[in-house]
């Protein structure tokens, strides 16, 4: 197997929830978290803006030597994936809002895509439109504010209920059946909207088809599957950066990912 880890990154806190998908998906690979605390959210941001930072996020992940790089983001995906792909030698995976899976095994009724501004008004969103909007009724839901409450370790109680029912009023709110988090941040609060929805509604993330498709390229390249039987997660396979700040935010981060993981403390 390549040791060499593979690279990660996002706005800020929220691509942690694809580096536990990944993880669980590839145990025993190493991976570099970088997570652009000092510039969150990107959503708010205008695209050219976004392209910087995500360049210069991968550029601090490409000097440890990565072999692949995960953006784990769908705001720098939507804005920066092209020019990424194009400036690195090594596979660069994306994100995209799972409309795909939640129009394709939807419960029949509403589709709500909750993600950041940005993503829902660039071309890549308006192209999985095209395709799926004859095939369900979908509501495309920017959430501003929402990834500054979650940033600052908000993932539950009243603050995020009444975030979701400002959100949602307005909306025959019984019409719903699928939410698809377009945005990594936003499966923290996952609990907090199955609650919300007296858990009747089905919510749907794009974590593990990114994992998977990470899993697909690895292994092709490097022909061997064997390494990644192990499934004994191991703390010191984890690297974390933040640009702004703070070991709160690691700490946060570390024991959030230890108790999906189960990982060895230490
Ligand atoms: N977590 C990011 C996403 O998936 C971006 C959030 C933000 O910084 O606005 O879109």
């Amino acid at each position: 197997m390549d040791k060499r880890p593979i690279g990660i990154f996002d706005s800020g806190i929220g691509g942690i929830t694809v580096l536990a998908e990944a993880a669980r998906t590839m145990p025993g690979q190493r991976f570099i978290y970088f997570g652009d605390t000092a510039n969150a959210p990107y959503g708010t941001k205008d695209v050219q803006r976004v392209v910087q930072l995500s360049m210069k996020a991968a550029g601090f992940l490409m000097d440890r030597n990565i072999k692949a790089l995960i953006v784990a983001c769908n705001t720098a995906t939507s804005a920066a994936i092209d020019q990424l792909r194009e400036a690195l030698d090594i596979p660069v995976i994306g994100m995209e809002p799972a409309l795909k899976p939640a129009v394709e095994t939807g419960q029949g009724g509403t589709v709500v895509v909750m993600a950041t501004s940005l993503t829902l008004r660039e071309k890549k969103f308006s192209q999985l439109m095209e395709k799926y909007s004859s095939r369900a009724s979908i509501i495309p839901m920017p959430c501003p504010g929402l990834v500054e409450l979650i940033e600052a370790g908000i993932w539950e109680g009243k603050k995020i209920k009444d975030f979701l029912s400002k959100r949602f009023s307005g909306l025959r709110i019984n019409d719903i059946t699928d939410i698809v988090l377009g945005c990594t941040h936003y499966v923290f609060i996952k609990d907090e909207i199955q609650r919300f929805f007296d858990q009747r509604v089905r919510i749907v993330d794009g974590n593990q088809g990114t994992a998977r498709q990470l899993r697909r390229i690895l292994t092709a390249k490097e022909a061997s599957g064997q390494d990644m039987l192990c499934n004994d997660f191991d703390q010191s396979l984890f690297e974390f950066y933040f640009s702004g700040n703070t070991n709160d935010t690691k700490n946060l981060c570390k024991s959030w990912l230890r108790t999906q993981l189960c990982l060895k403390t230490g």
